[in-house]
């Protein structure tokens, strides 16, 4: 293989390898968004949905929240042996850590009151349930938020969150909350750490939000609404989630979208990462796969509110602090401007009905904000043909970036390594912005679709000109609790696991370089249409550090011979010791799981590279980073 160093190409994008996040699969409410207890706010159409209640417990709905009306009301049960209270089943249990601190906080008004508020093992064969208890006294005329810290001696991970009734008299109680203190940096209303740091570990370069299929909705009653995502989290109305229900054999009555981490906790994150924000809108259509009916969409005539929410959303991100959204933006506790580049209008959308709605947001957006760079859709996947359906109508709106969706079989990442090659490079950049490996027969998250996700990157990245941001999808799944996979990061209440996938993005986040340098075998690059004799190469230039990373994916079943050959180096350059990581297995179908997190994870080794010349072997079924140092 030849690498021509002292061709430093196309630049790529700080943008590049980042995350798209849905929450699908119980991502956020469940997930990443780390409150415990499930229809905190008595909210969920089906009112005690995640609660059992016992004893003289009434709902009422003329609480404090108006967006959130409910609330419930527990009355003395008129004996000493009796009790009244509920209990949270939270999501697929509650998952708590022996000696760690859970805050939980619930709004309340009642004279002279007490509540005892438990975590219990409700499944416990000892002599008690009781894991830790706290007794919180209520003593408000008017609605008031308390607060106490449990801290259990013992891990489980299926509590649950039991309150009773305490006192003679009767209490009012709403938005009944628990959250561990230790959230991703310690914020009240946060995140989970375990899961925002896998996020973080891949130095992800853009951030997509929030979602998918979500932000069209079921219908457009249920769109993702980001105007209702924001604002003090008790009065965040609940909305449906489209994921509820997927295929048959997957469904989950009761999962809902609390909002309660909503668009700033999303911006937050973003910049959190350091990732570029990248906020997408409905267009005015739902979700086409469950409405393909045009009457189910609003009339290109009546798009105005949803223009209008597409430039509050950018005056939140990044108005002054004077003008209505940026000073909501302020005084939930971000003054500064998050300095919002992106916009995304419609997701995964096809039919004229779709331009010609696009096209009233750019323009209004344009005029605007002229420098706002605005990503439309190139249209749905289909089976065996490609789907760029969209794209001529991308190129006449002049949209800045297309966003291409493709979850594909072997067969297909195999063959698109030069996908990008013969791409206009005078109209819209892309925006690979759902992708994955769907092994044919074998929706896992193996081996062996990760290393084909590798062997395609080599041609995304080859091609940085054109290509400017790409997102795994989707981001997170609880395993108690699916609709799609693979997906990047799996998780329990209590673990997470970074599946192989997550390994290949995380090796081209830290591995990106800033320019792209030409890379042959035969003259030829190796990264085009089914590699060279399965091998898939692409080299960078790294500046800051002054490095050349080559990387290799060997898709055959041999190990292989190459030579990797720097040429153009001026006589004074020379390059230092390597270093090599590699990621492999001998298992094709092997994964990592919750209790094998580490079967699959790279390697590091030194190489010793003679002269400007590396002689040397790639095994079998293997991803490889070579990195040298330019001296
Ligand atoms: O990632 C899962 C879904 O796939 C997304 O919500 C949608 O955009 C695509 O169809």
């Amino acid at each position: 293989m030849v690498i021509q160093a002292n061709k430093i190409g196309a630049e790529i994008q700080p943008t590049m390898y980042g995350h798209f996040f849905e929450d699908i699969n119980y991502g956020a409410d469940g997930g990443l968004y780390a409150e415990l207890v499930k229809n905190r706010s008595f909210d969920f159409p089906q009112n005690f949905m995640g609660w059992d209640i016992f004893g003289k417990v009434t709902l009422q709905n003329d609480g404090p929240f108006e967006r959130n009306p409910h609330y419930v009301r527990l009355s003395d049960p008129g004996h000493a042996h009796k009790r009244t209270g509920i209990e949270n089943e939270g999501f697929f249990g509650i998952g708590i850590k022996a000696n760690e601190k859970y805050r939980f906080t619930v709004w309340a008004r009642g004279e002279n009151q007490k509540i005892k508020v438990e975590l219990i093992n409700n499944a416990s064969m000892g002599e008690t349930q009781v894991i830790t208890s706290q007794d919180v006294a209520i003593n408000s005329k008017e609605w008031k938020k308390y607060e106490v810290i449990l801290t259990p001696g013992e891990t489980q991970e299926k509590a649950h969150l039991r309150i009773f009734l305490a006192s003679p008299g009767s209490v009012d109680l709403e938005h009944v909350s628990l959250f561990p203190v230790d959230t991703w940096k310690g914020r009240e209303n946060g995140l989970r750490k375990d899961l925002v740091q896998a996020l973080a570990d891949t130095k992800p370069g853009v951030f997509r939000f929030p979602g998918g299929c979500i932000v069209e909705g079921t219908d457009l009653a249920t769109r993702y609404n980001w105007k209702n995502s924001v604002g003090p989290v008790e009065n965040r109305p609940i909305n449906e989630n489209r994921w509820h229900y997927t295929f048959p054999h997957r469904f989950y009555p009761d999962y809902f979208q609390t909002y309660g981490m909503g668009f700033y906790e999303l911006f937050l994150l973003a910049e959190d990462m350091g990732a570029e924000p990248l906020p997408v809108l409905n267009c005015g259509l739902s979700c086409q796969y469950q409405n393909d009916d045009p009457k189910a969409h609003v009339p290109v005539d009546q798009l105005d509110s949803y223009i209008q929410d597409a430039l509050d959303l950018i005056e939140f991100a990044n108005g002054d602090t004077n003008t209505k959204w940026g000073k909501l933006r302020a005084d939930m506790g971000h003054p500064a401007p998050f300095n919002l580049k992106f916009i995304g209008i419609g997701n995964e959308q096809w039919g004229p009905e779709y331009p010609e709605r696009l096209k009233l947001f750019v323009e209004a957006i344009r005029k605007a904000y002229p420098d706002m760079k605005i990503i439309g859709s190139s249209g749905p996947q289909s089976e065996g043909e490609d789907f760029d359906y969209l794209w001529p109508e991308m190129k006449k709106l002049k949209v800045d970036l297309v966003d291409e969706h493709f979850y594909r079989p072997e067969s297909w990442f195999l063959k698109s390594g030069n996908r990008y090659d013969n791409y206009d490079r005078k109209g819209p950049k892309v925006f690979a912005g759902e992708y994955a490996c769907h092994g044919d027969g074998k929706k896992w998250n193996h081996f062996h679709a990760s290393l084909l996700e590798a062997a395609f990157l080599t041609g995304v990245e080859r091609n940085a000109d054109v290509v400017h941001m790409a997102t795994y999808a989707p981001l997170l799944a609880h395993v108690e609790g699916w609709q799609w996979r693979p997906d990047l990061i799996w998780f329990d209440n209590l673990r997470s696991v970074r599946s192989c996938s997550w390994y290949v993005q995380s090796l081209y986040g830290h591995n990106k370089g800033t320019n792209v340098v030409p890379l042959t075998m035969n003259k030829q690059a190796v990264s085009g249409q089914e590699g060279q004799n399965g091998l898939f190469a692409s080299a960078v230039w790294d500046e800051p550090t002054q490095t050349y990373i080559v990387k290799i994916a060997n898709t055959s079943d041999k190990a292989q011979a190459i030579n990797l050959e720097f040429k153009g180096l001026k006589k004074s350059e020379k390059l230092g010791e390597g270093k090599l990581i590699t990621l492999h297995s001998d298992n094709l179908d092997a994964e990592n799981t919750l209790d094998n997190p580490n079967a699959i994870v790279p390697k590091e080794s030194a190489v010793n590279i003679e002269g400007n010349t590396l002689n040397t072997e790639i095994g079998a079924m293997t991803f490889a980073v070579y990195k040298f140092k330019k001296l």
